[in-house]
């Protein structure tokens, strides 16, 4: 069984290994493959990030964590910088779980939206966002900020046309 937990400090150390593990899934996808050897997160930036207090964790019955979201409030919005379920636990609804979490955790701190950026095209990145709600932004809806992170994420490799930024409206 999984349980929905906020996350706590000494979560950190698991979330970069929960992080490698879930890329694997990209080595499907021949022109993505290199995703799966990038860098993640450290587990010092997790620290500050769950002091912050929005990450979650689904943890197993012996409450160790298999998956992870990581967010950070953002003005009036939380902003999902990291989602991970590990390879051999993806499919059975974590991720899902773990996204309806933190919406709803956003809903009850009265903030306007949820956003984020993915890839357009992968099966469990925007696809996925998108059945839950999450709309793809174009053109001038993409603020300064996420426009600042998509400009990122190209100098990291990704390109500017696969990836995208969603919004979940909350009011
Ligand atoms: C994205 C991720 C966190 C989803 O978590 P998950 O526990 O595997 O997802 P769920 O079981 O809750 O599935 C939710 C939906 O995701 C999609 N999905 C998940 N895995 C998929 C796969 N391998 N292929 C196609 N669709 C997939 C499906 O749309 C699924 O909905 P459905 O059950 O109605 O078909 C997980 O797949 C993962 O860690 N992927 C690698 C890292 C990543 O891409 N993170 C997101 C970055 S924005």
């Amino acid at each position: 069984m999984i349980t929905i937990r906020p996350a706590r400090a000494e979560d950190a150390e698991a979330l970069p290994g929960i992080e490698q593990s879930a890329g694997l899934a990209f080595r499907a996808i021949p022109e993505l493959a290199w995703l799966a050897d990038g860098d993640n997160v450290s587990a010092q930036r997790h620290r500050a990030l769950i002091a912050d207090g929005a990450c979650w964790i689904g943890a197993d019955d012996r409450d160790r964590p298999v998956g992870f979201l990581s967010a950070g409030i953002e003005g009036d919005t939380l902003h999902i910088w990291e989602l991970d379920v590990s390879l051999d636990r993806q499919g059975q609804g974590i991720g899902r779980a773990l996204l309806g979490r933190a919406v709803a955790d956003a809903r009850r701190r009265g903030l306007a939206a949820v956003t984020l950026t993915t890839f357009r095209a992968v099966a469990w990145n925007a696809p996925f966002y998108r059945k839950f709600g999450f709309r793809v932004l174009e053109g001038a809806e993409i603020d300064e900020r996420l426009a600042s992170l998509l400009g990122d994420e190209a100098e990291h490799g990704m390109a500017l046309d696969q990836r995208c930024a969603m919004r979940l409206d909350l009011r």
